[in-house]
């Protein structure tokens, strides 16, 4: 399943959220695909882990999911320095990407953070929630092949929006113009 993803949950800058993420088994695996490309590079890991989301509804899956993504960093990283602050920064990271929510009922609850990196090392933090995700997925149209070219079209060319037609005046009113001559 994760191969039908490649190329994109490999590259470590690309979100994946797993909605109902039980104890990990995906996201496993794919931190360890991201980790391959960052050559053992801190805030490259850093970035990878906080580009892998996971919603739960057990609270113990969640706490199984978040030790088992951490040893895969630990183990990848076996042999290097591993700083407090990359250690800190990694269960935060973990703490809150990997949460708790009720994806059937519940999503609109669910608040996650969109971390951006700002190339100096650190991150931008911005407050995201399901609203704000889907609000990205608003432009967003569905085709099969053949109507590809029509939405294509549609979407690059959207058709002109007429102004509404004037109402003609009501044969009330007409009349009552009509006394006045
Ligand atoms: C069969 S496990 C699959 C776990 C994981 N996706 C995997 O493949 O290993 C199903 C998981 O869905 C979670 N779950 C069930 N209903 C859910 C809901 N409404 N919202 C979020 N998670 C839910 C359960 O707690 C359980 O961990």
């Amino acid at each position: 399943m994760c191969d039908l993803c490649e190329p994109l949950i490999s590259e470590i800058d690309k979100k994946v959220l797993e909605p109902s993420c039980g104890n990990g088994n995906f996201l496993v695996e794919i931190l360890d695909r991201k980790l391959q490309k960052t050559k053992k590079n801190k805030y490259k890991i850093l970035i990878a882990l906080s580009n892998i989301y996971g919603v739960d509804i057990a609270q113990d899956n969640l706490e199984e999911a978040r030790v088992r993504m951490k040893n895969i960093v630990l183990d990848f990283l076996a042999g290097e320095e591993t700083p407090a602050s990359f250690l800190m920064a990694m269960d935060a990271i973990l703490k809150a990407n990997i949460c708790y929510g009720n994806m059937l009922t519940g999503r609109k609850k669910i608040n996650l953070i969109n971390w951006i990196p700002d190339g100096n090392g650190g991150f931008e933090l911005e407050k995201w929630n399901f609203a704000d995700i889907e609000k990205l997925r608003e432009g967003v149209k569905q085709t099969n092949v053949e109507d590809l070219p029509k939405v294509a079209n549609e979407l690059l060319h959207p058709p002109l929006k007429l102004p509404d037609k004037p109402k003609p005046k009501s044969k009330k009113k007409v009349e009552k113009q009509a006394t006045l001559f």
